[in-house]
C-alpha cells in the first residue's frame, strides 16, 4: 500500500492529488548504485536514463538534469537567450517557466490562454509578432517600442495538452525565433503522433514529485541537434573542459541529475507504458461519471493531440466551495495557477490579450486526484464527494 494512500486528516483518508507510484525496479537499481558507491553525478544509470528517454521520445539526444527548471534555464542559455531580451511565454503556467526566463536577465513577455484549451492562444502570438514585432539589421526579432531582442518562445504543454504545433513552427521559421518547449507535464503526450517535446529547438521534461513518472527531483533536455546537446552537458557539468585540469571555460551549473536519483528514473520509465494507461482511465472515468453534473465542463483537446491525462482538471464557477469542500472531506484538490501577471516579480510585464481568459481559468478550474495509483473505489469516492457537493448546492 502506498504510503499517500495511508495518511489521514481529522481520523478520514486522504485521497492525494498526485503522487509518485513506486512499484518496479526502483528499489533495486537504487540498491545497486548503493552498493556500487555510485551514487553521484556520474554513473550507469544517468546514461541509460538519457538513452531511454531519448528512445521514448524519438529524440536523438536527452540530457539528465537536477530538474526541470535548471533545464529550462540550461535551455534558454543554450539558446543564446540573453540580459533585456524578451521571451514569449503563457500567462497561464507554472513559475518555473517565467523564472527560467528571468534567471538569463530576460523579460518574458505573457500571452492569454485559450478559453477551452488553455494552452496559450497562438492567434494572440502571431498577432504580437506580426504587429509589434519588426526585425532589426542583424536580422533578429526585436519589439518595436523599445527594440529589444525576442530571442525565443516557450510553449507550455500546459496539463499535459498541446496547441497546434504545425502552426507554432511555420510561426517560429516564417520570424527565425527559436522554440523552447516547455513539455515539464506532458512526457506520453503527443501532437500527430509526435513526442511533446521534440518539436522545438529543445524541449524540457520534470520529474517532480506531481510528475507521471517521478525521480523525486529531475528533469530532461530533448534535442535532436548534436551541437546542442553537447553544449548542454558542458553547460550542466560546470563547463569543464579537461577531464584532469580544473578548467573551465565559461560559467557553468552544477545540474546534473544524480545517478542514485537516475536509477529510480529507469525503473519508473519502465512502467510508464502502464501508468499512462491507468492515467487515461482516471481521465476517462472522470470524464464519464461528471459531463452531467453541475456546470462542471472539462478543458478541450484537440482532435490532433493525444494527452498524458497528467492532472485532471474541472472547470465550475463553483470553484471556492468546492475546493474548501473536497479538502475539508480528504479529496486533496487544488485551484489553477495563478496567472503569472498577478504575482508581484511578473505584474508589470507585457500582457497580451483581449479579454484576460486566464483570470477566469483561474477562478474556475480545479484540479482533482490524478495519481497513477489511484484505486477505483478511490476515484467512486472523489466523483461522490463531487456529486454531493452540487445536490447540496
Ligand atoms: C509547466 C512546468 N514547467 C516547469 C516545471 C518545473 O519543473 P521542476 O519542478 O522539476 O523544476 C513544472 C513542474 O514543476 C511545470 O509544471
Amino acid at each position: 500500500m502506498n504510503h499517500f494512500m495511508t495518511q489521514k486528516m481529522n481520523n478520514k483518508k486522504i485521497i492525494p492529488l498526485s503522487v509518485p507510484n513506486i512499484s518496479g525496479n526502483e528499489w533495486k537499481y537504487v540498491k545497486d548504485c548503493l552498493d556500487t558507491g555510485w551514487i553521484s553525478s556520474v554513473g550507469s544509470y544517468v546514461n541509460e536514463f538519457e538513452k531511454s528517454i531519448a528512445k521514448y521520445c524519438n529524440v536523438k539526444h536527452a540530457i539528465a538534469t537536477s530538474s526541470g527548471t535548471t533545464a529550462l534555464h540550461t535551455s534558454l542559455q543554450i539558446l543564446g537567450v540573453k540580459e533585456n531580451d524578451y521571451v514569449i511565454i503563457p500567462n497561464i503556467t507554472f513559475v518555473a517557466t517565467a523564472n527560467a526566463v528571468k534567471y538569463c536577465g530576460a523579460e518574458p513577455i505573457l500571452i492569454d490562454a485559450d478559453p477551452e484549451t488553455w494552452q496559450f492562444d497562438l492567434d494572440l502570438v502571431e498577432e504580437f509578432i506580426e504587429n509589434s514585432c519588426e526585425t532589426n539589421t542583424k536580422n533578429e526579432l526585436c519589439y518595436k517600442k523599445d527594440k529589444r531582442r525576442v530571442s525565443a518562445i516557450i510553449p507550455v504543454h500546459i496539463q499535459g495538452n498541446m496547441c497546434d504545433m504545425n502552426r507554432l513552427i511555420s510561426l517560429s521559421k516564417k520570424y527565425s525565433i527559436n522554440i523552447l518547449e516547455d513539455a515539464a507535464e506532458a512526457l506520453g503526450s503527443s501532437y500527430k503522433k509526435k513526442s511533446a517535446g521534440t518539436f522545438g529547438t529543445l524541449g524540457c521534461l520534470s520529474f517532480n514529485g506531481n510528475k507521471t513518472i517521478s525521480t523525486g527531483g529531475g528533469g530532461m533536455i530533448l534535442t535532436n541537434n548534436q551541437d546542442l546537446a553537447s553544449k548542454a552537458k558542458h553547460l550542466t557539468t560546470t563547463a569543464k573542459k579537461d577531464p584532469m585540469e580544473y578548467y573551465h571555460d565559461e560559467v557553468g551549473y552544477n545540474y546534473r541529475l544524480v545517478n542514485v536519483l537516475a536509477a529510480i528514473g529507469v525503473a519508473q520509465l519502465e512502467q510508464l507504458p502502464g501508468f499512462l494507461k491507468r492515467k487515461n482511465y482516471v481521465g476517462e472515468f472522470y470524464k464519464d461519471h461528471l459531463s452531467n453534473v453541475g456546470d462542471i465542463s472539462f478543458q478541450k483537446v484537440n482532435k490532433d493531440v493525444i494527452t498524458n491525462h497528467w492532472l485532471f482538471t474541472i472547470k465550475t464557477k463553483y470553484q471556492k466551495k468546492l475546493l474548501k469542500f473536497l479538502n475539508e472531506n480528504g479529496v486533496i484538490s487544488r485551484p489553477f495557477w495563478m496567472p503569472m501577471n498577478k504575482l508581484p516579480m511578473y505584474a508589470n510585464c507585457i500582457y497580451i490579450n483581449k479579454s484576460d481568459n486566464c483570470k477566469k481559468i483561474h477562478k474556475s478550474c480545479i484540479s482533482i486526484p490524478s495519481s497513477t495509483n489511484i484505486s477505483d473505489q478511490e476515484l467512486s469516492i472523489v466523483v461522490n464527494y463531487i456529486k454531493t457537493f452540487f445536490n447540496e448546492l
